[in-house]
C-alpha cells in the first residue's frame, strides 16, 4: 500500500467536563513514508492527538485529513484496519499465541493459512524474534521487550499505509531500547511507512524522528528537523527542552546524523 499522507488542520480536543483543550488548533503534515514524533510533557495531548487520527478520539474542531479523506467521512473499522498502532502496554491477547497475534488483522482480512503462516514468519524475523522459537508461545512467556516486538509486528502485519505509536518502548531497558529504536528506523525506512511516534523522551525523538512536533499544552511549540531544533529552537520553552540534561551526545548525534543524510543524498 502506498505510504499515507496525514494532514491535523486546526484540531481541537475537549474532554467533557474539562475546563481545557487537551488538544488546541494543532496544525501540521506528515509526507509519506515519513517519520515524525510528537514530543512533550506527560499530559500536553501527545496521545489524545495521536487517536484522533484512528477515530480513538472524536474531534471538538478542525479536521484529520488521511490521504485526502476527512476521517470522519472514512468508515471506523476499515481506517483501524488500515493503520498500524502499537500502544506502550502493548495489549497482546493473552490466550493467543504470538503467532496468532501477529495474524490478527490479516486474517480478519481473509488471508489463507499458508499466506498468514509465510507472513508471521517474515514478521517476527523482522523485529528480531526467531519464529522457530517464538510463533507457538503465549504472550506471558515473553520478556517486556519482546512483547513490544510481537506488538510492533502485528501492527505492521498487513502492510499498514500508516503507524502510530504511543510510546511504544517505555516498558523495556535502555539496551533493548536503543536496539529496538535502531530496527523500527529500519523497518519504518524498509515499508515506507508513514509513522506517527510519541514519546516524552528527547533523546529517543532525536535518534528517530525525520521531524519532531514539539508539544506544549495541547499545542505546537515548533515543528523541524532534530537539527534544527536543535540549532534553530523557536522559543526558550524549546531550547531548554532539547539542551536539558548532558546535550553532548545529542549535539554530536545529530550532526553526524545530518552530515550522513547529506552525503547520501
Ligand atoms: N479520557 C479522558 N477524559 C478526560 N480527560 C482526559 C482523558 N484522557 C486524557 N485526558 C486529559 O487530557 C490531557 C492530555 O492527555 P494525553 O493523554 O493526551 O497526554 P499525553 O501528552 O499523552 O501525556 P503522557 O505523556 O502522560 O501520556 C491531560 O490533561 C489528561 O488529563
Ligand atoms: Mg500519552
Amino acid at each position: 500500500m502506498k505510504a499515507a499522507q496525514i494532514a491535523f488542520e486546526s484540531v481541537v480536543v475537549r474532554y467533557p467536563g474539562a475546563d481545557r483543550n487537551a488538544v488546541d488548533g494543532v496544525s501540521f503534515e506528515l509526507h509519506g513514508g515519513e517519520l515524525v514524533v510528537l514530543l512533550g510533557p506527560s499530559g500536553c495531548g501527545k496521545s489524545t492527538l495521536l487517536r484522533t487520527v484512528n477515530r480513538l478520539v472524536p474531534l471538538d474542531g478542525g479536521r484529520v485529513v488521511v490521504d485526502g479523506s476527512d476521517v470522519t467521512q472514512l468508515d471506523p473499522v476499515e481506517l483501524r484496519r488500515s493503520i498500524g498502532y502499537v500502544i506502550q502496554a502493548v495489549g497482546l491477547f493473552a490466550h493467543m499465541s504470538v503467532a496468532q497475534n501477529v495474524a490478527v488483522v490479516p486474517s480478519l482480512q481473509g488471508w489463507t493459512a499458508p499466506q498468514i503462516a509465510r507472513r508471521v514468519d517474515e514478521l517476527l524475523t523482522l523485529v528480531g524474534l526467531d519464529p522457530t522459537a517464538y510463533r507457538n508461545r503465549r504472550p506471558s512467556q515473553l520478556s517486556g521487550g519482546e512483547a513490544q516486538r510481537v506488538g510492533v509486528a502485528r501492527a505492521i502485519a498487513a502492510r499498514p499505509r500508516a503507524l502510530l505509536m504511543d510510546e511504544p518502548f517505555g516498558a523495556v531497558d535502555v539496551l533493548a531500547r536503543t536496539a529496538l529504536q535502531r530496527e523500527l528506523v529500519r523497518i519504518v525506512r524498509e515499508l515506507e511507512t508513514t509513522t506517527l511516534f510519541v514519546t516524552h523522551d528527547v533523546d529517543e525523538a532525536f535518534r528517530l524522528a525525520d521531524r519532531i512536533v514539539v508539544m506544549r499544552s495541547g499545542r505546537v511549540e515548533q515543528v523541524a528537523t532534530p537539527l534544527d531544533l536543535f540549532d534553530q529552537a523557536a522559543t526558550p520553552y524549546v531550547r531548554d527542552l532539547v539542551h536539558a540534561g548532558d546535550d553532548v551526545y545529542r549535539r554530536y548525534f545529530v550532526h553526524a546524523r545530518e552530515l550522513l543524510r547529506t552525503a547520501n543524498a
